[in-house]
């Protein structure tokens, strides 16, 4: 199976790096040495827990974070993770805030002393240790240099206690609304059901995890929702997922803005450039992405009835290309067309396309048109901030 996949890698990396351009909308990035997130680790070291569970969960969070990641704040590349660790009981105690572990080894000797032997108390609330968890990022995220770095809470529980005062759905919904995501990880001996569930209400979508549910990969699993975590867009541009209407569907490492001001396709394509850096009018390589690109124009204010709105397609050399970031070679087009009826009309002025609206269905075909004449709204498009994107505080990427 590993094999298979390490093939079907390089038989992509080969594909895209060969003269014929990729045609498919680009995925997140996947680099774990290059994850740039803030990680507070919640523990629960009731007796519940065991010796021996809390020494395989500090094993767990050191291999999580053992694939190269840059741990700490100490290198001059932007793309850093802090870890900061807090266990819980009756009440919860903060080991490790967010700026302690400074390296891979600091985490690991971190992690194993703090939690080498269970507390003395029966009781577990996690209400307590995600309290903790929220001021931590209270106090060291938020309204710092790195409060536009995304951040993850990793629940590690032996039970579920929630009720009344000690309910932890209060916080956990808290957390979640302020932008941070929280992966659950349940230390089960005998399958408790009732934790399983409660767990993953605090969870975020899919991110509800199990020790005895893993096919052998627990870590694995924690690292992808990692780096889901870590690829998201810039304020005001909104991520293309599979299904426009289900928010928890794949999410791919692009980004959508609609403009609702008409230009022609000439200016629309540089006001697409200016908007961030690599950015560039939308590309429609298949039916899924030009839906997508519908809705999300159905869903803008500005557009209105009957839709019209210019894509990247252009005739460039007497051949239909998408286009790109300036400098990049634009893909030719192929495989799908959605071409109006009649079109496209053979003219050497009529050299830009626009998704133009014909009826009263809500559809939409391709039109070629005037590149310096028609002026209509337009879509812009540019990568994900992620592990292979780098995107500052100030909202230019790459830098
Ligand atoms: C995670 O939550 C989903 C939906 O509630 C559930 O179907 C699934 O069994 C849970 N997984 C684990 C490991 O608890
Ligand atoms: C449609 O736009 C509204 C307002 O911007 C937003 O709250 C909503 O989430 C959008 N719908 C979808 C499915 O993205
Ligand atoms: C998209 O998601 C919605 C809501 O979850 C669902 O009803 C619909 O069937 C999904 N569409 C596809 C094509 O999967």
């Amino acid at each position: 199976m590993k094999l298979a996949i390490a093939v079907f890698t390089m038989v992509l990396l080969f594909y895209g790096t060969s003269a014929d351009l990729s045609y498919t909308d680009r995925e997140c990035g996947t680099d774990l040495t290059k994850l740039w997130l803030d990680v507070v680790a919640v523990v629960d070291n009731s007796i519940g827990m065991t010796n021996e569970g809390l020494d395989t969960t500090a094993a767990h969070i050191a291999s999580v974070f053992s694939a190269g990641t840059r741990i700490g704040t100490q290198s001059s590349e932007p793309r850093t993770t802090r870890v900061g660790l807090v266990t819980y009981n009756v009440n919860a105690q903060q080991n490790a805030d967010l700026n302690k572990f400074q390296s891979v080894d600091d985490l690991f000797n971190g992690v194993f002393a703090d939690l080498k032997t269970v507390s003395t108390s029966a009781q577990s609330y996690l209400s307590t240790g995600l309290a903790a968890a929220e001021s931590l990022f209270e106090y060291e995220n938020f309204g710092t240099s790195r409060s536009h770095y995304k951040k993850v809470v990793i629940v590690y529980a032996s039970t579920y206690v929630g009720e009344g005062e000690m309910d932890p759905l209060p916080v956990a919904i808290r957390l979640k609304t302020s932008g941070v995501n929280i992966i659950t990880m349940a230390y089960v001996q005998n399958g408790d059901g009732f934790m399983l569930k409660q767990l993953a209400e605090i969870a975020s979508p899919r991110f509800n995890f199990s020790s005895t549910d893993n096919n052998g990969n627990t870590v694995g699993q924690v690292q992808s929702a990692l780096l889901e975590t870590n690829c998201f867009c810039p304020s005001d541009w909104i991520q293309y997922r599979q299904n426009y209407t289900d928010y928890n569907s794949y999410r791919y490492g692009v980004c959508l803005q609609t403009v609702s001001l008409a230009a022609n396709w000439r200016a629309a394509k540089m006001a697409c450039a200016n908007r961030w850096t690599n950015s560039y009018l939308v590309n429609e390589y298949n039916q899924q992405k030009h839906d997508y690109v519908l809705n999300v124009v159905q869903n803008s204010s500005g557009f209105f009835q009957p839709y019209s709105y210019h894509n990247g397609l252009n005739m460039v050399g007497g051949v239909w290309k998408w286009d790109q970031p300036s400098g990049w070679p634009q893909p030719a087009l192929k495989n799908w067309y959605n071409w109006d009826p009649g079109y496209p009309i053979t003219s050497s002025s009529l050299t830009a396309v626009l998704n133009q609206q014909n009826n009263e269905e809500v559809a939409t075909g391709w039109q070629n048109i005037d590149y310096y004449k028609t002026a209509v709204n337009y879509v812009c498009e540019t990568s994900s901030c992620d592990t292979d994107n780098y995107c500052s505080s100030a909202g230019r990427n790459g830098e």
